[in-house]
């Protein structure tokens, strides 16, 4: 029972990922079952700065938990950042009595979570993004459907870019971050896999390698770039210039936001449910400023500003090893 506290809200806030539904879910019934009342902000932050706050209970969260996107919709909101939409933001608190808040969403949205924990209101983060690029943990809500989405769309398009001898270059989401990418392009069985962290060479990378396999019998070729990989004229040009330079019909597909939809799998369910309940356990015991993570399988928590330093890791082991086996 919360002693400390009696009443948070829960958002969720910037991307929606798969599996925020499962993370809002746990929330409301961990806090309910905690002795919480439990208020929905919809929208993000502009749920608090316009406000936008509703009672939940145990059934309003009832069937959503196979369910993408999020029952509490979402929003980027630049407000927010202004100092005048902040303190609409603690007023709306206030008029609640929210003295606690769990925000299911990416760095931004903990920044602004720590903005407010410095105001009073005890915030506790939880990583939901389908980028996988949250340095302070290592994994987010909704990368696994993701990844599972891409892979399954990358296996058709394997089936006629063999059939016709083509080459395929498939765009997938990813800005800053090349963790879809890779994975993907490890799991799908990528020839060459392009991301932000690693600069990539036309000529060597592409070129060289696809007349490389040519040279031993390959007849088609996947290449998966991430959206935030820069290439004048974007992947209709990349496709267009391979296929001048090599001879090999080219064709470029972006996946797009396909790949934030669609039921979240078991794994990013269960994930969002462990660590939505550990928020609560959190706030139930009158601590805020934290993220909740997972290192190592464990979910632990870190102060907030803490976790947004921590320096973002590429896996450069897993890149090598991924274009060594794709020949
Ligand atoms: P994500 O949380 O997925 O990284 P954004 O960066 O778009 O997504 O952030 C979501 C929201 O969090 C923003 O629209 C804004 O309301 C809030 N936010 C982002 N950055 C900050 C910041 N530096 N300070 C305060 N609030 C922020
Ligand atoms: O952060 C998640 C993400 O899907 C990124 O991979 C992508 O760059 C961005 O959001 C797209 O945002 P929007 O839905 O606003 O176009």
């Amino acid at each position: 029972m919360s002693e400390k506290i009696k009443r948070i809200g829960v958002l969720t806030s910037g991307g929606d990922a798969p599996g925020m539904n499962a993370a809002v879910r746990a929330v409301v019934r961990a806090g309910i079952l905690a002795g919480l009342e439990v208020y929905g902000i919809r929208r993000g932050y502009s749920g608090l700065v316009h406000p936008d706050v509703f009672q939940m209970d145990v059934r309003s969260v009832s069937d959503i938990i196979h369910r993408g996107g999020t029952v509490l919709y979402t929003a980027r909101c630049p407000e927010f950042k202004e100092e005048a939409g902040m303190q609409k933001a603690i007023k709306t608190c206030g008029d609640f009595g929210l003295e606690g808040l769990v925000v299911i969403g990416g760095d931004g949205s903990f920044r602004g979570a720590r903005d407010l924990s410095i105001r009073g209101i005890l915030c506790v983060g939880i990583p939901g993004t389908i980028d996988n690029d949250i340095s302070s943990s290592d994994y987010t809500i909704g990368v696994d459907t993701a990844l599972s989405t891409i892979v399954s769309s990358v296996d058709k398009i394997r089936d006629t870019s063999q059939s016709h001898d083509r080459c395929t270059v498939v765009e997938v989401m990813g800005r800053h971050c090349g963790y879809l990418a890779l994975h993907s392009g490890i799991a799908a069985g990528a020839t060459t896999i392009l991301v932000p962290e690693v600069p990539f060479d036309f000529e060597k990378d592409i070129i060289a390698r696809m007349q490389y396999t040519q040279s031993i019998g390959k007849k088609h070729f996947i290449i998966i770039t991430a959206e935030g990989v820069e290439y004048p004229g974007g992947v209709a040009q990349l496709a267009k210039d391979i296929e001048a330079r090599t001879g090999v019909e080219s064709k470029a597909t972006i996946l797009g936001h396909v790949q934030r939809g669609g039921s979240p799998t078991p794994k990013d369910r269960i994930v969002a449910t462990q660590m939505g309940a550990y928020a609560v356990d959190l706030l139930c015991k009158g601590i805020g400023n934290r993220v909740v993570v997972t290192k190592h399988e464990e979910i632990v928590d870190y102060d907030i500003l803490e976790a947004l330093q921590m320096k973002a890791t590429f896996d450069s082991k897993l890149f090598r090893i991924a274009h060594e086996i794709s020949i």
